[in-house]
């Protein structure tokens, strides 16, 4: 090529959630069936849509309204039906709410719409789109604060404040609540306390509410939409998880007190205008939103799927109490399990035993050629002899090594026994 044509910061491109797919791949080519325990789609794991839900689609797709463009910003009843049952009228307007085609499309055009030295922190774990969008943008490593596992999760406030102040970079503070991969809800007071931060230091806010209303204990959690005030906001919510239509790709943003600050409604202008460059998100799903959620079913099949991720969860628990290798995070909704290893008291690793030669030869030459966080190792060797494919913790910008898996599956004997080959693999491949 006549100039270089990869952008400074590419090296820090990466999804592990789908990258561990290519070597399961290779594994399941050489004769190993797998048990997929890689991603947050509970279609792929076998859940079924309701008739209702199909027949509100079909209606769609009998109308030839849905075959047209969308305004820029969506359909406007949707944003209407999003702006009454999710917003706070008092901090958006109907012109704040805006479409993307799913939340991945909006995290990219939040990141990429800013100046390259405007630093967004975000918590780790995290999911990895924002690490990566930020990375990307910025040409560097993702800045992140802790959330601190020996406490379930909650956010380090004094690292985040400290990381604010001394970080004149920093213009945002991303927030994921409840978090992916970790399924922890933040308590109130955590969250009013990032709120005062930004508020101080005259930051705005991301809050990333995709799985607001998957929780096991809805009065757990605080909206960002309640505690905000007057500090300049996007809030984050979709359709993939809620619904459950994944590939419905279909995700919102609700921008918050925009008004307020000039500077920050030009950068809201800017991402509007990067949507118009793409003239609209896909009209079907979001003419169908409405229909869906007001549903008079909606509600009890919602119920129904949390019950189920909660009865999973606990299975997960029960199964690995007692493997002193497996440090599992309790969850408070989502459907999601993180699990940790504990580096102190396992500081030993061994190779397990592959399902067959071949499988053998392949993980060796992969795990030769790489310098192997043992948290991928695990995940790798997992899938060689246990057929279980999960991803490993640091593929989510986390300093602890672990895994997650998903509480997605519809099979309970399946998922029984996904976890005791989880723990079976686990309790081999550490050494004392
Ligand atoms: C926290 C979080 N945000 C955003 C997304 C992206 O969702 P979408 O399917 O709308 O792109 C996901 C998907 O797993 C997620 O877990």
């Amino acid at each position: 090529m006549r100039k270089n044509l990869i952008k400074a910061g590419d090296e820090h491109l990466q999804y592990e959630i789908r990258e561990i797919v290519e070597i399961a791949n290779e594994i399941v080519k050489r004769g190993v069936p797998m048990i997929w325990e890689n991603i947050g789609d509970p279609v792929a794991k076998g859940e079924r849509l309701p008739s209702w839900m199909k027949e509100v689609v079909q209606q769609a797709v009998d109308e030839d309204q849905t075959y047209a463009y969308a305004p820029s910003k969506g359909d406007l009843e949707a944003r209407r039906f999003i702006l009454q049952h999710y917003s706070n009228h008092e901090i958006c307007t109907v012109e704040d709410v805006i479409f993307f085609n799913g939340l991945g499309e909006a995290i990219n055009k939040i990141f990429s719409n800013l100046p390259t030295d405007a630093r967004v922190i975000g918590p780790n774990p995290t999911y990895p789109s924002h690490a990566t969008a930020e990375a990307m943008h910025h040409g560097g490593h993702h800045l992140t604060y802790p959330l601190d596992l020996t406490r379930n999760g909650r956010i380090d406030v004094a690292q985040l404040e400290r990381a604010v102040r001394e970080g004149e970079d920093i213009v945002g503070i991303l927030v994921i609540n409840p978090n992916n991969p970790l399924g922890v809800v933040h308590p109130r007071e955590d969250l009013e306390a990032v709120v005062r931060i930004a508020r101080e230091h005259h930051c705005f806010l991301i809050f990333d509410e995709i799985y607001q209303n998957i929780v096991f204990d809805p009065s757990m959690i605080v909206r960002l939409a309640d505690i905000v005030g007057d500090v300049p906001a996007i809030s984050m919510k979709g359709v993939s998880k809620e619904l459950p239509w994944p590939g419905s790709r279909c995700g919102w943003i609700e921008v918050y007190n925009a008004d307020r600050d000039e500077n920050f409604r030009g950068y809201i202008n800017t991402i509007v205008i990067s949507k118009m460059l793409e003239v609209c998100s896909t009209t079907l799903p979001q003419v169908v939103f409405p229909k869906i959620v007001g549903h008079p079913e909606f509600a009890g099949f919602l119920a129904t799927r949390i019950a189920k991720y909660q009865s999973r969860a606990n299975q997960a628990l029960e199964i690995f109490a007692g493997c002193d290798t497996l440090r599992p995070v309790v969850p408070d909704g989502v459907f999601y399990l993180t699990v940790t290893f504990d580096s102190e008291r396992f500081p030993k690793t061994e190779k397990l035993a592959a399902v067959n030669a071949d499988v053998r030869d392949y993980l060796n030459s992969l795990e030769a050629s790489n310098e192997l966080r043992r948290d991928k190792l695990f995940a790798y060797e997992l899938m060689g002899s246990e057929g279980v494919c999960v991803v490993p913790l640091s593929g989510f910008s986390s300093p602890y090594d672990g895994f997650r898996m998903t509480l997605l599956e519809e099979n309970a004997e399946l998922f029984d026994e996904t976890c005791r080959r989880i723990r079976r693999g686990a309790e081999a491949f550490f050494r004392s």
